[in-house]
């Protein structure tokens, strides 16, 4: 088995004095005349190793001074125990490789840079503590949705990315078109897109909400993981036009059993991140979010709120706050509103039940016929993480919705087939995978949270 930095760590007891090798990249070094330390990580561990090396074992040793922060290289050595340092054994080296040099102007200097800085070096950032840990704590994440939902028999499917629905009725769609832009078919004046590749108007998913749903009338339990995108002109830090989506849907199921479900998701998702990624976690408590560590276990240990768009009105309007926009109890809340209810709460809240015309038309009409059995679930920092619904399986009135809200009935006749044949009462989700790692991770912004982020004006790297 090859020998890493994490596999070094887990039995360095049993390796003193044994010879090995290790491959890695300088992150930090200091030399002296006759010896010098270089700290060495390979990626598979949020701690660095102490490599020790001295001009008389060393043949190449005025190179191996030399080397830059950067530089990839292969160290063979001996594990020597330092049980009165803060780390734990460290590396005495026998013979250093530079199988990478690094040059002068090398961004990533051991101290700290600002998040904008390591934007624009977004290819390089992966090197820094923070970003190994975020990035970390982002495929652990993965993996937990993945555990929690495969545990209870949820069948997996990955829906399209590209579609000719607009799931949301919201049109803030990316269209996917091999026409010539300069030179379009044009039959009478409007674009002829029967000639387009498809023979039709296509687009990048905003959800593939409408396909789990007709997977859930066949497996009853389903979800879906992947990358949605939103063509939506939003300069804020929980937006970005490329994000990850994980929306569960479940069939012979209402609005609660929606919000029981996502409520165990959430408490069991964090679990697991904070059990494997204990040092990352650490690290983010101490230098991110102070008292992040609280915040999660509180989250897991408590029940969350439940009330509805109404409710969360009155409160903010019993509140003593100067809000910028007046609570309304016909508009969505802004996102000053949801601030104020998390703090409120002091803890993660479903809102539910609101106006109908706010919402989207596949959710379920409740029988006031004013508002729609929504949930959002809303937390600290991050805002909405969480949008679902009971969906409409009464035909006529999905139809009767679908007209009233503009969206076109003929595109989504196979949607309302669904009604036709077997219909069931369901509910399903959308879990924001960025926000919800935001929400761990105590990073204030998206564009930190995502490995290469595309936003409005930005498509780099
Ligand atoms: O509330 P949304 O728009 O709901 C849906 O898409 C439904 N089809 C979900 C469902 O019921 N199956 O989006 C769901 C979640 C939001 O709560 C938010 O966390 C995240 O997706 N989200 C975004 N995350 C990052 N950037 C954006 N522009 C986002 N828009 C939505
Ligand atoms: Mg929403």
């Amino acid at each position: 088995m090859k020998m890493t930095v994490k596999r070094l760590y887990e039995t360095y007891e049993t390796q003193t004095d044994k010879k090995i090798t290790l491959f890695g990249w300088v992150r930090n070094h200091r030399s002296q005349k006759a010896f010098g330390f270089i700290n060495l990580n390979d990626g598979t561990f949020f701690e660095t190793i102490q490599v020790v090396y001295e001009a008389d074992h060393l043949e190449n040793f005025e190179e191996i001074r030399k080397t830059r922060i950067g530089a990839s290289l292969r160290v063979e050595g001996v594990v020597e125990a330092t049980p009165n340092r803060p780390q734990p054994f460290e590396i005495k080296a026998r013979s250093i490789e530079i199988v990478g040099d690094s040059e002068e102007d090398y961004p990533i200097q051991p101290k700290r840079h600002s998040r904008e800085f390591l934007r624009e070096h977004a290819h390089l950032r992966s090197r820094t503590n923070l970003f190994t840990a975020v990035f970390r704590i982002r495929s652990l994440l993965t993996h937990a949705i993945h555990t929690f939902f495969q545990d209870r028999d949820f069948i997996h499917l990955a829906s399209p990315i590209i579609t000719a629905s607009d799931a949301e009725g919201a049109g803030e769609m990316f269209q996917v078109t091999t026409l010539d832009l300069e030179n379009t078919p044009k039959s009478e004046k409007a674009v002829d897109y029967s000639k387009d590749f498809f023979g039709r108007k296509a687009n990048l998913t905003v959800s593939g909400q409408l396909q789990a749903e007709a997977f859930a009338q066949a497996f009853r339990d389903v979800y879906t993981f992947g990358p949605t995108f939103r063509a939506e002109k939003s300069h804020t830090a929980t937006h970005a036009s490329e994000f990850w989506m994980i929306e569960p849907e479940i069939a012979f199921a209402d609005l609660e059993d929606d919000m029981d479900l996502a409520e165990e998701m959430v408490k069991e998702i964090i679990g697991y991140v904070m059990k494997h990624a204990e040092k990352e976690m650490a690290f983010l408590n101490k230098f991110v979010e102070k008292g992040l560590l609280d915040k999660l276990q509180n989250v897991m240990q408590s029940k969350f709120a439940r009330i509805t768009h109404r409710e969360a009105i009155d409160i903010l309007k019993q509140a003593k706050v100067a809000f910028e926009n007046e609570p309304s109890y016909d508009r969505d809340l802004a996102t000053e509103h949801e601030k104020h209810l998390a703090k409120h709460f002091d803890a993660p809240v479903f809102v539910t039940d609101w106006p109908k015309h706010i919402k989207a038309f596949y959710m379920r009409l409740n029988d006031d016929k004013e508002t729609v059995a929504a949930m959002d679930l809303i937390v600290p920092k991050s805002g909405e993480i969480i949008g679902g619904s009971q969906r409409e399986e009464r035909y006529d009135v999905l139809l009767k919705r679908m007209e009233e809200m503009n969206v076109d009935s003929e595109e989504l006749k196979w949607y309302l087939d669904l009604r036709k044949y077997g219909t069931t009462p369901h509910a399903g989700f959308g879990l924001g995978f960025d926000r919800m790692l935001m929400y761990i991770t105590g990073v204030a912004n998206i564009r930190d949270v995502i490995p290469f982020p595309r936003t409005p004006k930005n498509c780099e790297f």
